[in-house]
C-alpha cells in the first residue's frame, strides 16, 4: 500500500511516518509538503521526511497559486467568517487537498493521511476537498485513533522512533502559516479572559511599536483582483508579499476572536492577516464607487453564505463554484486605484477613483444642478410608502396601537 502523506516537517507530522509504518503493514509513505508559504526550509523538510522514514518526498510550490487563485477569490468575495475572519487557513486546505490528490493520483496510491486533530475544522476541510476530487480515497487521520494524546507523548514516541525532535523551545500554540494568514491558537490563548502575550505576533508589529507617521499606499485593482502597488505593476505573490510587508510594519492586520468551529465548540485565535487585511478594506472601498446598491446589497449576504461554506470545507461544491460565477460577474468594472492611508493598526481609505465609477459630484452635490428634480422626490416617496401607510390605517381602525 501506498499512503500519501500531507507533510509539513514538523514534529506532529514527522511522527506519523512512523506511526503508518506500524500501523499500515509494509506501506510506502509518499510524504507530500504542499508550499502554501509557510516559510519552512524546504530542503530541511525533504531531509526530514526521508530521515523519518518516508520513501519519497515531493514538495510542490504552490504559492503563484495560492494567492491568484485562492487569495485573490477571496479578496473579491468580501468573505469574512463570522464577520471577521478572512480564512486564510480555510482558504488554503482546498489548494493543499488538490494537490495531494494529484500525488496520490500520479503514485496511484489508495490512501491519504493528514495531521488534523478530531475537534478541529481542518479535517473536514481536507477530507471533504479529497472527496470532491477523488471520491474513492481512503483516508487516515491518525489523530483520531492513535493513542498520543500530547505534543510530550508525540516527543516520546519521536524519541523512541530515532526521529529528532527540534530542541528549540516551541512555543505552545498551534500554528498554521501560509503567505495569507498565521494563526494562533492553544495555550494560554484557551481562556478568552487571557489578554495575548506582547510578542504573540509573528509577523505584525505590534501597533504600539509602529512608526509615528502615517504611511500611504496605493492599490491598483483591474477586475477586482490587485496588480499593483504605489503604481509598480506585480504579479499575485509578489504584490500579496509586498502588501504584508507594509501592512505587518504598521501593525495592521491582527484579529483577537472567539469563533464558532464547524464541530460544535467555540474556540479562540489570534489571527496576522497583514496584507490581506488591507487589500481586503481597499478592494471594499473601490467597490463602493462602482457597485449600484442592489448589486452590493446583495453581493453583501452572498459574502456571508460564502464565508461559511470556505470556512466549512465546501470550497469543490457546485454552491460555491456558483456564487463564485456571480461574484466575478460583479468584478468586471471593479478597476481602479484606491489609496490607503495605514498608522498604528488602522487602515482606511483617503481616496478612490475609477473609471467605471458611478459617482456623479454632478448628482449628488448640495449645491445648485440641472440633473435631478427635486419635485419627483415626492410621488416617489408616496407610492414607496403606500404599504406602510396601508398598514397604519389598518391599525387605527382596529384599535391596535
Ligand atoms: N480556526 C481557524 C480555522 O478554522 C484556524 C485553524 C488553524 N489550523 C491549524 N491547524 N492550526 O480556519
Ligand atoms: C486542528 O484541529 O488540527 C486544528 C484546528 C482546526 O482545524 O480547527
Amino acid at each position: 500500500t501506498k499512503i500519501v502523506l500531507a507533510y509539513s516537517g514538523g514534529l506532529d507530522t514527522s511522527v506519523i511516518i512512523p506511526w503508518l509504518k506500524e500501523n499500515y503493514e509494509g506501506c510506502e509513505v509518499i510524504a507530500t509538503c504542499v508550499d502554501v508559504g509557510q516559510g519552512d526550509e524546504l530542503d530541511i523538510v525533504y531531509d526530514k521526511a526521508i530521515k523519518s522514514g518516508a520513501s519519497k518526498c515531493y514538495i510542490v510550490d504552490a504559492k503563484e497559486e495560492f494567492a491568484k487563485d485562492y487569495v485573490w477569490t477571496m479578496i473579491k468575495s468580501g468573505a469574512k467568517y463570522e464577520g471577521k475572519y478572512l480564512l486564510g487557513t480555510s482558504a488554503a486546505r482546498p489548494l493543499i487537498s488538490k494537490e495531494l490528490v494529484k500525488v496520490a493520483m500520479k503514485e496511484n496510491a489508495d490512501y491519504i493521511c493528514h495531521g488534523a486533530t478530531g475537534k478541529g475544522n481542518d479535517q473536514v476541510r481536507f477530507e471533504l476537498s479529497i472527496k470532491a476530487l477523488r471520491p474513492d480515497t481512503k483516508i487516515i487521520a491518525p489523530w483520531r485513533v492513535w493513542d498520543i494524546k500530547s505534543r510530550e507523548d508525540a516527543i516520546d514516541y519521536a524519541n523512541a522512533h530515532g526521529i529528532e525532535v527540534p530542541v528549540t523551545k516551541k512555543r505552545p500554540y498551534s500554528m498554521d502559516r501560509n503567505v495569507f494568514h498565521l494563526s494562533h491558537e492553544g495555550g494560554d490563548l484557551e481562556n478568552p479572559a487571557n489578554q495575548p502575550i506582547d510578542d504573540l505576533c509573528l509577523i505584525c508589529t505590534n501597533p504600539e511599536n509602529a512608526p509615528n507617521v502615517a504611511e500611504y499606499v496605493t492599490i491598483s485593482f483591474e477586475k477586482g483582483n490587485p496588480v499593483a502597488i504605489n503604481g509598480e505593476k506585480m504579479e499575485p505573490l509578489a504584490l500579496l508579499e509586498k502588501a504584508n510587508e507594509i501592512a505587518a510594519k504598521n501593525g495592521v492586520g491582527i484579529l483577537d476572536i472567539v469563533e464558532n468551529r464547524l464541530v460544535g465548540m467555540k474556540s479562540r485565535g489570534v489571527y496576522e492577516t497583514p496584507g490581506g487585511t488591507l487589500l481586503m478594506e481597499a478592494h471594499t472601498v473601490l467597490e463602493s464607487l462602482v457597485l449600484d446598491r442592489a448589486t452590493m446589497s446583495y453581493k453583501n449576504q452572498v459574502a456571508i453564505k460564502y464565508s461559511e461554506l470556505v470556512y466549512d470545507g465546501m470550497w469543490y461544491t457546485p454552491l460555491r463554484e456558483a456564487l463564485n460565477a456571480f461574484i466575478e460577474s460583479t468584478q468586471q468594472t471593479c478597476t481602479g486605484d484606491v489609496k490607503m492611508k495605514l498608522y498604528k493598526g488602522n487602515c482606511y481609505s483617503v481616496g478612490v477613483e475609477s473609471p467605471y465609477s458611478l459617482y456623479s459630484e454632478e448628482l449628488v452635490t448640495f449645491g445648485e444642478d440641472n440633473v435631478y428634480n427635486q419635485m419627483d422626490a415626492e410621488g416617489f416617496i408616496n407610492l414607496f410608502g403606500l404599504p406602510l401607510k396601508m398598514n397604519a390605517k389598518m391599525k387605527i381602525k382596529n384599535g391596535i396601537d
